[in-house]
């Protein structure tokens, strides 16, 4: 908003002599429509797919939301995802999938993965490896709302620097819309940390994955980026992060090789809810999802 000089600002009241009157910008931006986005943490084998399928009606129900991204590395069978749970997930209401180390667990969808357009897979990979690190999508409202997968290194896979592609592919989306989530798919705490200052302020949120563990520090940091450091495993959780917890046991216990089954028992659904100001693009609220299934399948 431009004052002529000597005017006062019909939001604020300051004389703005001529210039941007931040006051009544910022005033104009809270009122602006809020994006609701669902984010919905590693979906594990058919336990997790249970869950999302229970929960998923509920939430569009209870809780409306504009847009879903699910990090689906683990759907099929604890790893990888096949065409067949993929289009199963999507049918759920799920609008984007993001992943990580897990996606080409299974050989035999790798034709599927590279061509899927609405599945995400980490953007610091090498070039070589088929798929897409980031795209935008566009809201019934219009408005657009960019979505980029990144994975960490440390005790991790020698990747590309992610904070450098980080910065390289924000700024992309940024010609677009300034409505971005990135899913940070990481093991170490701290890596995931340093990807929310690094990228505060020039996102919506930044969320983490792979851990299978939800951590309690979901916050707004000060430029307005929402972070958590894991959203936590929409799966059994009466397990070893999803696999049974007897052959966890063996594995540790003796440090020979088997087969890791999924998990049944204590199924919940893990995610969190990001309220987006669609002007200004930072965000208002985070919310961690943490609901009980009561019943198994
Ligand atoms: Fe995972
Ligand atoms: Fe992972």
């Amino acid at each position: 908003m431009t004052e002529k000089p000597g005017r006062s600002c019909k939001e604020c009241h300051t004389l703005s002599d001529g210039k941007e009157c931040g006051q009544a910008i910022l005033k104009i931006s809270d009122s602006a429509p809020h994006i609701k986005v669902l984010f919905i943490g590693d979906v594990i084998g058919k336990p997790g797919r249970w869950a999302l399928s229970q929960i998923m009606p509920y939430l569009e129900r209870e809780r409306p939301f504009d847009f879903s991204i699910c990090n689906v590395e683990n759907a099929a069978g604890g790893f990888g995802l096949t065409e067949e749970i993929a289009s199963t997930i999507f049918s759920y209401g799920v609008n984007c999938f993001t992943s990580g180390n897990h996606l080409w667990d299974r050989k035999e969808s790798h034709n599927y993965l590279a061509r899927e357009e609405n599945l995400l897979r980490p953007a610091n990979y090498p070039p070589a490896v088929p798929g897409f690190g980031s795209k935008v999508f566009t809201l019934e409202s219009g408005r657009k709302i960019g979505v980029l997968n990144l994975q960490g290194r440390v005790y991790m896979q020698p990747l590309d620097c992610p904070f450098t592609v980080a910065r390289k592919e924000v700024e992309l989306l940024r010609k677009e819309t300034n409505i971005i989530i990135v899913d940070f798919h990481a093991e170490a705490t701290s890596e995931k940390q340093a990807m929310g200052w690094y990228l505060d302020g020039q996102v919506s949120a930044v969320i983490g994955t792979h851990t299978h563990v939800q951590s309690a520090d979901e916050k707004i940091l000060p430029g307005g980026t929402a972070f958590i450091t894991d959203a936590g495993m929409t799966g059994p959780h009466e397990s070893v992060i999803g696999m049974e917890k007897e052959v966890a046991l063996y594995r540790f216990l003796t440090g020979l090789h088997k087969r890791f089954p999924v998990a049944e028992g204590d199924v919940k659904f893990c995610g969190a809810m990001v309220t987006v100001n669609s002007l200004s693009g930072k965000a208002t609220n985070i919310e961690r999802l943490r609901i009980d299934l009561p019943m198994r399948r």
